[in-house]
């Protein structure tokens, strides 16, 4: 039986690399790094070596990195934090954000709008997902509290031109936030050539820890903690940081934005072979997302009359871990709100089929896969 993971997109496998750089911090320093005593002093070493060198891939000063428990919390910190702030100093009132944000934007916006009173306006997107900056030159207002949009869409992989939308923010006086959760995992994450005042990271994309990440917020940016309580994170974040974690998380970062591009290069030959192998033996089969701008690793499709989720347990039980969508959307019948919004109609938006494949993916690995999946839709569509 094969035990074949092409579902990196969701999670990624901890690199024993690591590993070996959390590890000291669960036994021998093992103190709060807010105590006074050595202990505690030797656990704030590693957390501000931490801090350093996450600034240091970013491209910003350590004191612009906020140490999270997630890119979920990441992105609740940056919008809900960045909406009540601007609110409360300048009397600003309006969310512009992408249709297909992750849920952690989509909801929270949605409870800025339902709680708080929020005016939430959507940009279009065209049908691979891209926002167009001219949409949110159109659209920005002097009374925009917050832009937000991904960097990378975690469903079918398409790039945003970030550092362009980000340009047009600046030059409002807008905040812009992007969910970079997926798109560090591959790409350069300098956020002063994105021109982003706030960027969300989650480690466990890049082979570090689960429960773990970071938003950067650019200098002068005021936020509403997300959590009260003590001053941890700048008084941003309170709770005894989770040392050996975000130890771990630097050192994944670092190992990524150092060999990205080697990984991506590998990657790519890899998603554009099963890009064309379904496109040519599976009918009724769409690429969703942009053909070329997309993460190098991700291939996602429509199938046509196809039930996502047992086809991804079919497949599951022939030995392949892949995706109806994004992860968090497993186990749900309904069909696919990014799919609807790129605008597929009903019979397509069903039979979503993610495949990321990862740094240690073989071409085995992936020929397996494209021998096995036609059979295995052919039969998914029988049922
Ligand atoms: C684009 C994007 N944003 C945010 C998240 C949430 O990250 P986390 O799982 O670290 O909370 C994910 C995870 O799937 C994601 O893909």
């Amino acid at each position: 039986m094969k035990n074949i993971y092409l579902d990196h997109a969701a999670t990624t496998p901890l690199d024993s690399r690591v590993l070996k750089a959390m590890t000291p911090y669960f036994t021998q320093h093992f103190g709060n790094p807010s105590s006074v005593h050595s202990f505690g002093q030797n656990a704030a070493a590693g957390l501000e070596r931490a801090r350093a060198i996450m600034a240091q891939y970013l491209h910003c000063q350590p004191s612009e990195v906020v140490f999270t428990s997630c890119g979920s919390e990441s992105d609740n910190l940056a919008l809900r934090g960045a909406a009540l702030t601007t609110r409360q100093e300048r009397g600003a009132n309006h969310l512009l954000i992408s249709p297909i944000e992750h849920p952690a934007i989509l909801r929270t916006a949605q409870q800025l709008q339902d709680l708080f009173g929020f005016e939430l306006e959507f940009l279009p997107v065209d049908k691979y997902g891209r926002v167009t900056p001219a949409e949110v030159a159109k659209r920005i207002r002097p009374e925009t509290a917050v832009v937000s949009v991904m960097y990378a869409n975690n469903e079918v992989g398409t790039l945003n031109p970030i550092a362009k939308i980000g340009e047009i923010c600046r030059e409002a006086s807008v905040l812009f936030h992007t969910d970079a959760v997926q798109a560090v995992a591959h790409l350069p994450a300098n956020v002063q050539k994105l021109n982003v005042a706030l960027l969300s990271i989650g480690a466990h994309k890049f082979y570090g820890p689960k429960g773990v990440g970071a938003l950067y917020v650019r200098d002068g940016t005021t936020l509403i903690p997300s959590q009260a309580g003590g001053a941890q994170e700048f008084g941003l974040r309170a709770g005894t940081e989770n040392v050996p974690y975000l130890v771990g998380m630097a050192e994944a970062f670092r190992l990524v934005q150092i060999e990205h591009s080697q990984r991506s290069t590998a990657s790519k030959k890899l998603r554009d072979r099963i890009i064309a192998r379904v496109l040519e033996e599976i009918p009724h089969a769409k690429l969703t997302g942009h053909p070329s701008q997309r993460l190098p690793n991700h291939a996602s499709f429509a199938l046509k009359n196809v039930d996502g989720n047992l086809l991804v347990a079919m497949l599951d039980a022939r030995g392949f871990a892949c995706s109806s969508g994004s992860a968090c959307k497993t186990g749900n019948p309904k069909p696919s709100g990014v799919l609807t919004a790129l605008g597929y109609s009903p019979e397509w938006t069903k039979g979503g089929l993610r495949v990321t494949v990862g740094k240690d993916t073989t071409s085995d690995d992936v020929e397996a896969f494209l021998d096995t999946l036609p059979d295995v839709v052919a039969l998914a569509r029988e049922m």
